[in-house]
Parts: C-alpha cells; structure tokens; sequence
C-alpha cells in the first residue's frame, strides 16, 4: 500500500516537474528572454524628443513585445505598428509601467488575453486599429485606469455576447475617443453597425434566428468602406505629433472627421480639386498641409489660419483667386511649383500678397503660360508688366507701386489686353488699397 501510494507521489512529481521547469523562461520578464530579443529587434531607435522617451519598432516583422530592459530607457512611447504580433499574452507588456501611449496598430493581433495590459497604469494611449481582432473583454482595459484614447476600427468586431462588457464601456459618455469608427462585422443584423451606436442589451439576447452569431458571410472590413472619413480612411500618428496620412488614398475631395488636434495632414498623390473653405473647420492646430500632387484648381484657405506650411506643388492652378491668401497670417513656407500658372493679370494678386508677406518663403511660381512668359519668374513677370507703363511710374513712389490699385487696373485696360472676366474687381475699384480679410 505504502509503496504504491510514495510510486504514485513520484509519479505525479515527475509529471509536475518537467511543466514548471519548461515554464519559466516563457515568463519573459528574465535577462534570456531580453538578449533574445535584442537580436530580433536590431533596428528599433531610441529617441528621445522633449524629454520623453520614445522606441520606434514601426515596421520591423516583430512577432512578440520586445522586453522591457532591451532598451536603455523605460520608453514612454512604444511604436509598434506594422508588425506581425499575433497575441498579447498575459504581462506582455511587464516593466513598462511608465508608458503613456502604446501604439499597435496594424498589426495581426486576433486575441488580446484578459492580462495584457497589466502595469500599465501611466497608459493614456492605446491604438489597436486594422488588427484581426474579433472580440475584446472590458476585462483588459481595467488594468488601464488612465486610458483615454482607444482606437479600435478596423478590426472585424463580432458583436455578440461576449462584447457587451466592452460595448458598454465604450458607450459611457466619458469615454467619448473609445473606439469611435469601430464597426460590426458580424453579426449579419449588425453588419456595419458602430459599435457606440448598437443597443447593448441585444447582444446577449437568445434569438432564435441567430443563436450563437452563426455567419454565412463573415466580412473581410475594408478600410476604405466609409469613403470619405478621415480617421477610418487615413492613417494617423499620435507621436511625437498627431499626423495624418492620407496620402494616394484616390480622395476627390478632402475627407470630412479630421481630428481637431492634427498638426500635420498629408493628402499628396489624390485627384483633389478643390480646397474650400470648410475642409478644415475646427482644426486649429493644423501647421502642416500637403495637397501636393493633386487635381487642384482652386484653393480657398479660410480658416487655416495657424498654418505653416503649404504645398500646392504639382496641381492644376492657374491662379489664386483674389483675397483667398489673407488668412494665412503664419504661413512661412509655400510650394507653388509643377502648377500652370498663368501670367495675366489674376496673378498679380498672388505676388502682391507676397511681397506683403516677406516672411513666407515660397517657391516655383513661375509663369507656365503665355508662350512669351513661359519659365519666366511670375515676380519678374509682374515687375517688368509694371514698368511698362511710364504713367504709373511717375505716379508712385518705389514702395507705392504695389499699392496703387491705380497700377493694378490701367494699364492693362490701356493697352486693350485684358478679358474682362478674368479681372478681379476689386482691384480696379479706384479707392484706397487695402487688404479685406474675407471670412
Ligand atoms: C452555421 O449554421 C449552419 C446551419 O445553419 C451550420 O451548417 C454551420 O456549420 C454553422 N457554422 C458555424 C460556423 O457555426
Ligand atoms: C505623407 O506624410 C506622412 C507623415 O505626415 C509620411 O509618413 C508619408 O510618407 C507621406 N507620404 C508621402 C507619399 O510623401
Ligand atoms: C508633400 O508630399 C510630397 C510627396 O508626396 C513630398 O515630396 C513633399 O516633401 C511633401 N511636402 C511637405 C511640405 O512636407
């Protein structure tokens, strides 16, 4: 009896022994599991902009989280979109406590363990969109008290039972930047659906029709679905400034849903033709604009007024409409260049507004038409057209001779030369010159 009852212990010690020894390097808090790392990450950097730390693992077929002490600094942001993480196991993210944003997104990651995101206390950021992920318990955001933004879209959500925890959390009204875009794919009734928007209590209803979300047609959620929405269309960085990219998305139009605190939107290589004035309502701290490359004819930048840096370069304009620069009070650089500019009388205007504007910098406006003209500075162009007339040399001083509106309108109609409706009116109003602000 005895013996048999020590054989069994053994046996059973044996059995144990062999799981607890296989477990621990697949903790992966140890050095082993860090130098591992170190040789499947070489190319992360380090860096550091205003006094926070940041690694940049973008794009690096990574298919774990690095540990923590590969680097030489806690990091506060770790960049680890577009890779190949398929899961966030439990502590996968252990001694990174002092992380403020976490970026994931496009990944693979079709299961996020209900542990995950432990230590993660200092997390504000966590950017989960175009992953594989289907469902998500609330479970895991608990460990991230201090969460606020939390990108979800496209990933093919499965709005069933399991994700009424999570639905929920999103729809609390403080929660307001919690999965905004983030769609149904299945079920079929909810297909589509936001998931701020679909009614909880639905979800772990027994319904006949539909008892475990059995789909005949599960989805493959295309990003472009919602066609002219920013944040689902574009694909945006948080850090170290939030930047759209928007750029060879074959947009016709400036997308509608751009981020109010977007500093830098990149909409080059679109068919865009036209800028109107309220592409870019509300956001304010927009600095850097890029519609290069595009379909462009007119532009109207009412209401960018903090921008910095314009490039028009490679579109259709042929000149800009009278008064359409004057709310680019900061703007210190403007392309111009690739553009058909065409040196008649409407392109004075543009010029004037620089020469006002000593400050921004601007390149490649020159004259792409008349034949005369062509290559030609539209500056140089502008300067000689105003020499020309020995009338109105006599009647302005070196500084007045941009402001005489009298220079802007005569000679032209003088010389018989003008179309009538490509004059801009106001300039040939013959009162005091000043500049309208239009808004
Ligand atoms: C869905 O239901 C059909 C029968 O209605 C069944 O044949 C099929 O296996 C189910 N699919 C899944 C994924 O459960
Ligand atoms: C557009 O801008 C983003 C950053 O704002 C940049 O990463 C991307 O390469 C740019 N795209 C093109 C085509 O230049
Ligand atoms: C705008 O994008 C083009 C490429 O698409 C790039 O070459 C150019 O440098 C960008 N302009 C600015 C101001 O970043």
């Amino acid at each position: 009896m005895r013996v048999i009852l020590f054989l069994n212990q053994a046996f059973l010690l044996l059995l144990l022994l062999p799981s607890t020894e296989m477990k621990r390097p697949g903790k992966g808090r140890g050095l082993k599991r860090a130098r591992s790392d170190r040789f499947v990450v070489p190319t992360c950097s380090e860096l550091s902009e205003s006094g926070e730390n940041f690694v940049d693992c973008q794009d690096q077929y990574l298919t774990s989280i690095p540990a923590s002490n590969t680097w030489s600094k806690v990091p506060k942001h770790l960049l680890l979109a577009r890779n190949r993480i398929k899961v966030l196991h439990d502590g996968a993210f252990s001694g990174y406590e002092s992380l403020i944003s976490l970026d994931l997104q496009q990944n693979q990651i079709s299961l996020v363990k209900e542990q995950a995101f432990e230590d993660l206390t200092q997390l504000t950021t966590l950017l989960l969109q175009h992953n594989r992920l289907t469902t998500l318990s609330e479970e895991a955001l608990i460990f991230i008290p201090n969460l606020r933004y939390l990108r979800l879209h496209g990933n093919p959500w499965k709005c069933l039972c399991p994700m009424e925890s999570l639905i929920r959390t999103l729809q609390v009204p403080s929660n307001r930047n919690f999965g905004n875009h983030a769609r149904c794919a299945e079920p079929i009734s909810l297909k589509n659906k936001k998931l701020k928007n679909i009614n909880p209590d639905l979800l772990c209803e027994e319904s006949p029709g539909d008892p475990h979300g059995n789909m005949t047609d599960p989805i493959e959620p295309s990003p472009i679905r919602s066609k002219s929405d920013a944040t689902t269309l574009c694909h945006t960085y948080f850090f170290p400034k939030v930047q759209m990219d928007c750029s060879n998305r074959g947009l016709t139009q400036v997308p509608s849903g751009i981020p109010e605190d977007v500093v830098q939107v990149n909409l080059s290589h679109n068919s865009i033709r036209h800028l109107k004035p309220r592409d870019f309502q509300g956001v304010r701290s927009l600095r850097v604009l890029n519609l290069s490359n595009n379909n462009m004819e007119h532009i109207d930048t009412a209401g960018l007024l903090h921008l910095h840096e314009l490039d028009l370069s490679n579109n259709k304009l042929r000149f800009v409409q009278y008064g359409v620069l004057e709310d680019l009070y900061f703007l210190s650089q403007l392309k111009l260049g690739g553009n058909p500019w065409l040196c008649d009388y409407n392109i004075h205007y543009m010029v004037y507004w620089l020469r006002l504007h000593p400050g921004v910098k601007h390149s490649g406006l020159l004259c792409h038409s008349p034949l005369e003209h062509a290559g030609e500075r539209v500056e140089k162009y502008v300067h000689s057209y105003n020499r020309e007339c020995p009338k109105d040399r006599q009647l302005s001083g070196p500084d007045q001779d941009q402001m005489d509106p009298e220079l802007w309108g005569k000679p032209l109609e003088a010389l018989g030369e003008v179309e009538e409706e490509l004059e801009p009116s106001p300039l040939r109003v013959p009162q005091k010159y000043q500049i309208i602000r239009l808004s």
